[in-house]
């Protein structure tokens, strides 16, 4: 637990530009005072992030939000209503206050209510807005439990806030309504259907025709090891057709007696619980000695759309597939 003077510690060290990660609902945040240039920069420079990726700005109430988006519409009050606090955050038209650091030069803001105590905790205490991203180095899995994050950033960090282990396990929602319709541009626990639901309105398509989140477009949320995804009536196959390379596999399926697969960890069967435990999951297996990591392709349906995400990106593609010009 964390107790009331670490909070007010850790909003001290936020006054004076530094930077503290902390629990949220959905993953670590590694955290800095939105409205100061300089310890942004300290963040960008902690977690090795190009400074050109916006970053989402997290506000402890809805009645935050005027301060740091312009023309706010009625569709992220209604969705403010609904979720927040909660794992979604809401792409608007940014105020003329929020600096460029943070938008990553774009004219939007991405904004997030969180419902975690130690983060709201750490909002109220602080005052403004928190600018943070997933307390991970560039390019790899996102931190749920405070170890993680000590292990991601060391020293770069200056204090991390242990509220325990992350209850969703995969990043927010990502919902932008700066268009006539709205679109998810990351899909979470929060789904497109409730989204939708709660504003009565038919979405968008993200991933066709809108530029999407900037770091949504390469390779996230990586393990070190290669990772497959297989069907898994082909998984036996596959490990067997590599006999000699130690494989981990990831399965929602028991063991099967013979499989040759030097690990083979079973995976929760529901979608909150797989998510829950996913990141944790694939850091384990990442040091386990295993030289490649199988993951059982999970079904094509809207409760898994989340976490197909995440393991998509994870997923090493395969040579064959890749296109031509990008071998050049
Ligand atoms: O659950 C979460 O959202 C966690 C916790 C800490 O709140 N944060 C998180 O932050 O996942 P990060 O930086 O790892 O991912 C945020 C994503 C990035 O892909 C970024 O490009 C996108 O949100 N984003 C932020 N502001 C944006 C904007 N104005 N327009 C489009 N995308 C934006
Ligand atoms: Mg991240």
């Amino acid at each position: 637990m964390v107790s009331d003077q670490e909070i007010e510690k850790a909003a001290e060290i936020l006054r004076k530009g530094g930077l503290v990660a902390f629990t949220t609902e959905t993953v670590y945040g590694l955290g800095a005072d939105a409205s100061n240039p300089a310890a942004i920069r300290k963040m960008f420079a902690a977690k090795g992030r190009p400074a050109d990726h916006p970053v989402i700005v997290h506000v402890a109430g809805t009645s935050d939000l005027k301060h740091w988006a312009a023309d706010v519409p009625r569709a992220a009050w209604l969705l403010a209503e609904k979720f927040w606090p909660g794992p979604l955050t809401m792409v608007l038209k940014r105020a003329a206050r929020v600096s460029d650091l943070i938008t990553g030069g774009q004219d939007t803001v991405g904004l997030r209510v969180p419902s975690h105590p130690v983060a709201q905790q750490l909002l109220k205490a602080f005052g403004g807005g928190i600018a943070a991203p997933s307390a991970n180095r560039f390019g790899r899995l996102s931190p749920t439990t405070a170890q993680d994050v000590r292990e991601e950033l060391g020293d770069a960090v200056d204090l991390v806030l242990d509220g325990g282990p992350c209850d969703v396990g995969i990043e927010s929602t990502i919902v932008d309504l700066t268009h006539e319709t709205p679109a998810i541009l990351r899909p979470g626990r929060i789904s497109a259907q409730q989204i939708a639901d709660a504003l009565l309105a038919q979405l968008g398509e993200s991933a066709v025709g809108r530029p999407r989140v900037s770091g949504s477009l390469e390779s996230h949320y990586a393990p070190g090891l290669p990772l497959k995804i297989v069907h898994p009536d082909e998984i036996d196959n596959y490990v067997r057709a590599r006999a000699g390379t130690p494989v981990a596999v990831l399965s929602r399926r028991s063991r099967p007696r013979d499989s040759k697969a030097t690990l083979w960890q079973v995976a929760p069967e529901l979608p909150d619980d797989y998510a829950r435990l996913l990141y944790s999951t694939l850091r384990r297996l990442d040091v386990s000695g295993c030289r490649l990591i199988i993951v059982e392709a999970l079904p094509a349906l809207p409760e898994w759309t989340a976490i197909r995400d995440r393991l998509g990106r994870a997923a090493t593609p395969d040579p064959v597939a890749a296109p031509v010009t990008a071998r050049r």
